[in-house]
């Protein structure tokens, strides 16, 4: 599944923006006349070549089920998916590939480890789930209702004005029965990054099983599962340049071994009579059903992209652009940036007087996407007293070109609507 430019190359320091264009036909294109300016990347990444080739080998040469043929194709497919599940593993540096848990995405993923945790019977009324103001709705909602199967209680850790974490309140509630930490690593809204080894730490010396929501880190950040110290991890892979419908759930083997399954049927099972089931190993117990077979494969090749190029690479460019970005829009009169100045992957923004969702209608009138709203965050907007920014949001084939055309747009666009 070695295909694409970028696999012939070697990791480097830089990332050679102008090559790598050719790896993504989507990029060139107009939009409304003008040349398409994609900063939506934290909705979602554009894919490259290698993947889309990988999604289309894979139905075009080995399609069928899995683990259960006896025939050439289904032993191929079978094995093309475990060793997809090897690369991920391979990637987050996990013990053992049986810890890596396939699913349909980030918030498939948050919702399997909730309601596995709901069902062991570990959470029991009066212990306290600790969140924080951060959180993408994926990773409160499915909180919300393991607090209501449990009567265990939500805590929230609030944040500065920054949209950094309040360390010393998050301190305080590890004081109470925090059985579980749910955090993200970076915020999909404003960008923080969190300090989530130092958080990590805290959480387990005072007895919390901790799930960190990757789906914003996956893309722009090494991930050492084990070096983290977490329990759980989740991401999607469609904002890791993979496409939709494809996340990965890791968990800790001896963690996962112990919890009860949560969907039951096919490959989740060693024997089943009509009185009894035996489930079956790790990590099958948790894939019940036939999973996407071709994503996995797919999320495998971009992986491989990802990592050709190197993840550190990728997320210096980035955070130049980043930053170019927010001294470009920032003498626009009006403009307030949000979150910390060392945010990661999305700069997010509003204009004094002005409608995000206006703003982003113009860019879009000018080619530029970008994505206008709560971005799936509303408590973390009703904190800050507004109902949406616009954001911008970067990824490795973005360029210089782009920030400038973003902050011409932007002016003309705050232009026109004062
Ligand atoms: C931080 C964070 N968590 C969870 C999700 C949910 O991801 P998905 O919709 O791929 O399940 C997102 C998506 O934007 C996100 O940014």
């Amino acid at each position: 599944m070695r295909h694409g430019t970028a696999h012939a190359r070697r990791p480097r320091a830089m990332i050679p923006t102008d090559s790598l264009l050719a790896d993504f036909p989507i990029l060139d294109q107009s939009i409304h006349g003008q040349r398409l300016v994609y900063l939506d990347n934290a909705a979602t990444t554009q894919k490259p070549l290698a993947v889309l080739f990988a999604s289309r080998h894979f139905y075009e040469a080995i399609n069928s089920n899995i683990h259960r043929g006896t025939h050439q194709l289904a032993r191929a497919s079978t094995e093309a998916y475990e060793q997809a599940r090897q690369t991920v593993a391979n990637h987050l540096h996990a013990a053992t590939s049986d810890e890596v848990i396939f699913t349909s995405g980030t918030t498939a993923s948050i919702n399997l480890v909730a309601n596995i945790l709901a069902l062991s019977g570990r959470i029991t009324a009066g212990d306290e789930v600790l969140i924080s103001t951060l959180e993408h709705h994926s990773n409160i909602v499915p909180w919300q209702m393991l607090c209501q199967r449990t009567g265990a209680t939500l805590k929230v850790i609030p944040c500065h004005d920054d949209g950094s974490l309040d360390q010393d309140a998050f301190g305080a509630l590890l004081g109470g029965r925090v059985k579980i930490l749910a955090l993200t690593w970076i915020s999909n809204a404003f960008g923080t990054v969190n300090p989530v080894v130092e958080m990590i730490r805290a959480a387990k010396a005072a007895g919390a099983l901790v799930v960190i929501d990757a789906a914003q880190s996956a893309a722009h950040l090494a991930i050492d599962v084990q070096a983290l110290g977490a329990d759980f991890l989740a991401f999607s892979g469609h904002k890791l340049y993979a496409p939709t419908g494809i996340g990965v759930l890791w968990g800790r083997a001896a963690l996962l071994n112990e919890l009860p399954p949560w969907q039951g049927g096919g490959e989740m099972i060693k024997e089943v009579t009509f009185e009894h089931t035996r489930y079956n190993d790790l990590p099958f117990k948790y894939e019940a059903g036939t999973p996407n077979i071709e994503g996995a494969i797919a999320l495998a090749a971009a992986l491989d992209y990802v990592n050709a190029l190197g993840i550190g690479a990728i997320h210096a460019h980035e955070t130049q652009l980043i930053r170019a970005a927010a001294d470009a829009l920032g003498d626009i009169p009006g403009i307030r940036f949000y979150g910390p100045e060392d945010r990661s992957g999305s700069l997010s923004f509003a204009v004094d007087g002005l409608h995000h969702y206006d703003i982003g209608t113009l860019l879009d009138q000018m080619g530029v996407a970008v994505r206008t709203g709560h971005h799936c965050c509303q408590p973390l907007m009703a904190r800050f007293g507004i109902n949406g920014t616009v954001r911008a949001s970067f990824a490795l084939y973005n360029t210089a070109q782009d920030v400038a055309t973003l902050a011409t747009a932007t002016r003309k666009a705050v232009a026109m609507l004062r």
